[in-house]
Parts: structure tokens; C-alpha cells; sequence
């Protein structure tokens, strides 16, 4: 939600522009509505900003042309919460002397009061945001007498809400000033040199590996290749670690595929394979744990959700116990008078950031005693800092906003949680558990053999159906999560209009919609469900309804009752099927990809979306 990058440096061979340019282009899966810079020189800041995608701005109005002697740059990519996405609104905004220049990551949200107040003081606001609020209070407090850096301090004690947030003042071009709250920001830098400021690690990391991650309430001062940390709270210096990336930017980059969403479809069979070797003492921490919990839940928000769907009927049927997925927009409300003491809850998150999800666990942990197990991609996320136990998922880096290899990993992770605890309940034989075992860690191959394999057929799906403008998912069992997260996935990417159902349920109301030709896309492995999902391919092919089935490959009767079917190789037996959401979504995931292609839309950045939401 918005991505902010910044830079101050004292070196002068480097071309300033290029590097906000594309530092900021590496956050824009957080926000793609407007783009603006902020620079400074001779004690004047130069601002551009425009709406639209970042590479539309930088062709109409050379965003990245910036002042030679310019030494320090903010910029911020958008995803509008308070005000629509224009010109205007766009980040960085500024106080009315034009001296002090922000970008916010955030909702300010008692701005409205805030507002009033400003503008009886005489503080003439030019946009409808939210953030605008803030300069004009730093502006206001240094006119008081305050310095800059306690200007800022005093402001946000002023304000309510979320915020990742940098600063700039015309009059001090050896300084940048930055604050978190709740909003993601990390600080790179290159000693003596230059120092970063983003909203995510990939935007300065092929630039430096050396980090800092800050936390909530900390305020840092930023000069060129050095920063000092402060505690917002008493303005006490704090000491940071020093964290070293591992990973490379290649793995943040698009590698030669033409998106970043096909990419890390690709990338699925590695991803599964480095979470595969997730340490068994940890899973057995999991296992542990949920054996011993009366009251388990599991919580997350989109594509993660639906991920919580199908890992949580594979956990359930290992663990003998029921676990209540809640949405966690919905948690606070649906527990407010129910959440009992010693509950343990999963939160499943690809970012850690979701702040609705990081609000349900920081609500469940201020209530009762609960216990709380995180998976997460993201090593340091916030979530993990409310969490009693993490898993990392091992995906690497995600950019496509629409989640994929995080979707596989996460489900890989919780059915690896399962596994362990079949083996510490013993209510399945040794010899079975090591096939389950055994199923589960061909998944990979699975999925790189169909990738390998099929991508012409799902074309020639995609083609056949390019009329169609909505469609159903349908399925039975576990595989209501395949067919909620597939659909989701058309949706995201293609702009379709799809209805995510189960295939018993659908005929209590759903059907009614079906004529000749509509899409309907069923998941059927051959498990448990087999027998009663051919009774319901029936009663939508009676309906005229066009039938597409994802079956196993030696499938033969629901295949054949179909007009078009996407085969995924592997054995029907209880060993896998179980594993289905695993094998049976990255089919969903390409028809997605290839449906928003024909459709001429960027399957990267979909519109209205973001990749990490951070407002509620
Ligand atoms: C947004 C993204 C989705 C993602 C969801 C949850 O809606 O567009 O792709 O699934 O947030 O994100 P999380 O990081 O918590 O998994």
C-alpha cells in the first residue's frame, strides 16, 4: 500500500535520478495510481508528480530529471486511500512554504480534525489527503520554535494512525528524517557513502545488502552513509543490528520472462523445494503445539486466506480437531465474546504486513492468552513481532501483486506441519505417513512437469474462452479452496467475474445463472468427492453450462463429460489427493495469466489492487 524510496548521498558520480527512478519502480507492485520526486538544491526543493503508472509519468513528464547538484531525493508510488488518484493528490506533499516535503506510507486518521484546526491557523492545503496534514503541523511547530527533527517528533504525537514516513527541509540538504509506525521501512546503506530509505529491501539491494529493519515508534536521521536511530517515545538514542541480504536482487527481478507473475509461477518448484527442508524441530514446535490446543483458528486475508482453507482441512485431518478459519478483517468481531484463554491461533501471511491480519493477533494477544504461530515470507515482518512461534515459507521474494508461489508454499508449509503431527499422534501406520511423505515431496516435480508441459493447452483454453466475462469455480472437499483461489486469481488478473463455490451449494442459487455456454471450471481430483462432483458436473451440463475440469491425467469419466479439460500428472490415490491445492492451483494461476494477456492487461498490476495492504 504506497511505496516510498529515498536517497542522500555525498557522492558525485551517481546519477541520482536513474537510481529514485528505479529504486521506486522496484516498489510499485505497493501502489501504481501516481508517482512523484521530490529533490533538492540551492536551498529549494523540485518536486514531479503526475497520476498514472510510474513509466507513463517518466515518458510525459521525465520524472527522473532532477537537479545536478541535488544530493538527496524522496519518492513514493501510490495506491490512494484519501483522495483520488490525480496529480494533486499525489505524493510528496509539501507544507506552505514549499520548504518541507514529505512521503507517507500510511492513514493519518484523525486528519479531518487536524485539517480544520491548520486552516484556522492559516495553512492553505492544496490536495485532499490524508498526509498533507503533516507537513503543515511540522511547518507549524518549527514556527513555534522547535527544531526540525522535534518539529516532527511534536507533529506526529498530533496524529493518529499508521505511517512509514520521510522528510525533507529545504534549508537542511545534509539530512533526511524518517519515522515508522505500523507501516513498513527499512534503511540501507553504504558507509560514509549513501543511505536508502524504502518501503521493502528489494528497492535499494542491488545497490547495498547492508540494512537496517526499523521498528514501530523509531525515528531515524539519515545522512549521507550514516544513521542514527531514535526511540519516538523518549528520543533516546537507540543501537540497531546491522542485517547482511542474502539473497540477491535477481530474485526480485523479471530474469527474462516477460512478467513477474509468470516468473514466479516458474519459480514454484524451486520455492517448494526450499520450503521442504523447513527445519523438523520447528515443524515439530508447530506440531507440538496444535496437538495440545483445544481452541485452534487460523486467520489471514486473500490469496493467504484461501491458502488457510486448504492447509487447515489437511491439518484437521491429521490432527483430529477442528480449526476455525476466520478472515481477519472479521476475527475481532466474530471472537469479541468468545476468544478463550490458552487458544492458539495461525496467522498466515506472504508479507507479515497485512494490517488487518497484524491487527487480529495484536487484538486475540491483548484480550486472552493466546499462543500465536506465524508463516510468513518475510523475515522480520511485523506480524512475526506479535508472534510466539515463525515459520518462514521460503518462497523469496514476491513481486507480482497476485500471489502464486507464496500460495503453494504456504499450503506446502502447513501440510509439512500435518505431517508432523500424523507422526506424533501415531493414529495413521508408519508405512502410511512415509507415503504421505512421499507424495508431498513430489509436489514440486508435479508442478514442474506441468509447467513444462501444458502451457499450450491452457493457451488454447484461454482462447476459447475469451468471450466468456464470468464464470464459476466449483468444487467439493478441499478443493473449494482450489476453486475460491483459482477464481480469485482470474479475477485479480484477467477481470473477470467469477463466483469461487462449492459445486453441492451451487445449485442453491448459483445455477440459477447458468445458460448455454457459461464457463464453469471444475476441480476434481479423484478423491472422496469424486463420485458426487459428477453429479453436479451433470446438473450444470443439463443447464447448458460449458464444462472445464481439472482432473488427474488418467481421469476418465468427469474428462469425458467435458468440453474442456487441463490434466495434471500425478497418481490418483488418497496420498496425493489430499496435496490436490498444491498441484491443481499453478493450472489456475497460468489461465489467469494468459486470460489477462489476451485481454491486453498487465497481469503485474492489477487494477485498484496492491500487493501489501496496509490500511483497513
Ligand atoms: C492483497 C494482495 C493479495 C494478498 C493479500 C494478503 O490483497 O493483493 O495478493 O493475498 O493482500 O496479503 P498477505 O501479505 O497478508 O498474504
Amino acid at each position: 500500500m504506497c511505496g516510498i524510496f529515498g536517497i542522500i548521498t555525498n557522492q558525485n558520480n551517481l546519477s541520482l535520478g536513474k537510481v529514485v527512478l528505479e529504486g521506486i519502480k522496484r516498489l510499485e507492485y505497493r501502489g501504481y495510481d501516481s508517482c512523484g520526486i521530490v529533490s533538492l538544491s540551492n536551498s529549494k526543493l523540485f518536486v514531479k508528480k503526475d497520476s498514472g503508472k510510474i513509466d507513463e509519468i517518466q515518458k510525459k513528464i521525465n520524472l527522473a530529471e532532477i537537479p545536478n547538484n541535488s544530493k538527496l531525493a524522496l519518492a513514493h508510488t501510490r495506491w490512494a486511500t484519501h483522495g483520488a488518484p490525480t496529480k494533486i493528490n499525489s505524493h510528496p506533499h509539501l507544507d506552505c512554504s514549499n520548504k518541507i516535503a514529505i512521503v507517507h506510507n500510511g492513514i493519518i486518521e484523525n486528519f479531518i480534525e487536524l485539517r480544520k484546526d491548520l486552516i484556522n491557523q492559516g495553512h492553505i492545503f492544496k490536495s485532499d489527503t490524508d498526509t498533507e496534514v503533516i507537513p503543515h503541523l511540522i511547518e507549524q511547530k518549527m514556527k513555534e520554535g522547535l527544531n526540525f527533527k522535534d518539529s516532527i517528533v511534536e507533529a506526529l504525537k498530533l496524529c493518529n494512525g499508521a505511517y512509514g514516513l520521510a522528510v525533507c527541509h529545504a534549508d537542511y540538504p545534509d539530512l533526511i528524517i524518517v519515522v515508522r509506525k505500523e507501516s513498513p521501512l527499512v534503511i540501507g546503506i553504504e558507509e560514509g557513502k549513501t543511505t536508502y530509505l524504502a518501503s521493502d529491501i528489494p528497492a535499494f539491494l542491488p545497490l547495498t545488502r547492508k540494512c537496517y529493519i526499523m521498528e514501530d515508534d523509531e525515528l531515524a536521521v539519515l545522512k549521507a552513509g550514516e544513521v542514527d536511530f531514535y526511540d519516538l517515545k523518549n528520543d533516546k538514542k537507540i543501537n540497531k543490528e546491522l542485517q547482511v541480504i542474502e539473497w540477491t536482487i535477481d530474485a526480485a527481478e523479471k530474469g527474462g520472462y516477460e512478467h513477474f507473475m509468470l516468473k514466479e509461477i516458474y519459480e514454484e518448484p524451486t520455492a517448494m523445494q526450499r520450503t521442504l527442508k523447513i527445519s523438523k524441530d520447528l515443524l515439530q514446535v508447530f506440531a507440538n503445539i496444535l496437538w495440545s490446543a483445544e481452541n485452534i483458528y487460523i486467520t489471514a486475508a486473500g490469496t493467504s486466506f484461501y491458502a488457510s482453507l486448504a492447509g487447515k482441512f489437511i491439518v484437521s485431518r491429521f490432527l483430529g480437531k477442528y480449526i476455525q478459519a476466520i478472515e481477519c478483517s472479521e476475527f475481532q468481531t466474530q471472537l469479541s465474546n468468545s476468544l478463550k484463554n490458552n487458544s492458539v491461533i495461525i496467522a498466515l501471511s506472504q508479507s507479515g504486513e497485512t494490517i488487518d491480519t497484524v491487527e487480529a493477533i495484536r487484538w486475540a494477544k491483548s484480550k486472552k492468552n493466546v499462543k500465536i504461530l506465524t508463516i510468513t515470507n518475510v523475515v522480520g515482518s511485523t506480524l512475526t513481532r506479535y508472534s510466539d512461534n515463525v515459520i518462514v515459507t521460503q518462497a523469496g521474494p514476491e513481486i507480482g501483486v497476485a500471489a502464486t508461489k507464496t500460495y503453494c508454499t504456504q499450503v506446502l508449509t502447513l501440510a509439512l506441519i500435518a505431517l508432523e503431527i500424523a507422526k506424533l499422534r501415531k493414529v495413521e501406520l508408519d508405512s502410511d505417513i512415509e507415503k504421505y511423505e512421499m507424495a508431498l515431496k513430489s509436489t514440486p516435480q508435479i508442478i514442474e512437469k506441468f509447467l513444462n508441459e501444458n502451457i499450450d493447452e491452457i493457451k488454447n483454453i484461454v482462447n476459447t474462452l475469451e468471450k466468456s466475462v464470468q464464470f464459476f469455480f466449483l468444487a467439493r472437499g478441499i478443493s473449494i479452496a482450489t476453486a475460491k483461489e483459482g477464481g480469485l486469481k482470474l479475477k485479480e488478473v484477467a477481470c473477470r467475474f467469477i463466483e469461487g463455490y462449492s459445486a453441492a451449494h451451487a445449485k442453491h442459487g448459483p445455477i440459477s445463472l447458468v445458460r448455454e455456454g457459461f464457463p464453469i471450471i471444475f476441480i476434481a481430483p479423484p478423491d472422496e468427492t469424486y463420485q458426487r462432483l459428477i453429479g453436479n458436473v451433470m446438473e450444470f451440463k443439463a443447464r447448458g453450462g460449458k464444462i472445464i475440469s481439472l482432473v488427474v491425467e488418467d481421469d476418465k469419466t468427469i474428462s469425458e463429460l467435458s468440453d474442456l479439460t487441463i490434466r495434471i500428472p500425478q497418481p490418483g490415490d488418497k496420498y496425493h489427493n489430499i496435496f490436490s491445492p498444491i498441484t491443481f492451483t499453478p493450472a489456475l494461476q497460468l489461465l489467469a495469466y494468459y486470460a489477462s494477456l489476451l485481454h491486453g492487461l498487465d497481469p503485474d498490476k492489477p487494477l485498484n489492487l496492491s500487493k501489501t495492504v496496509t490500511v483497513h
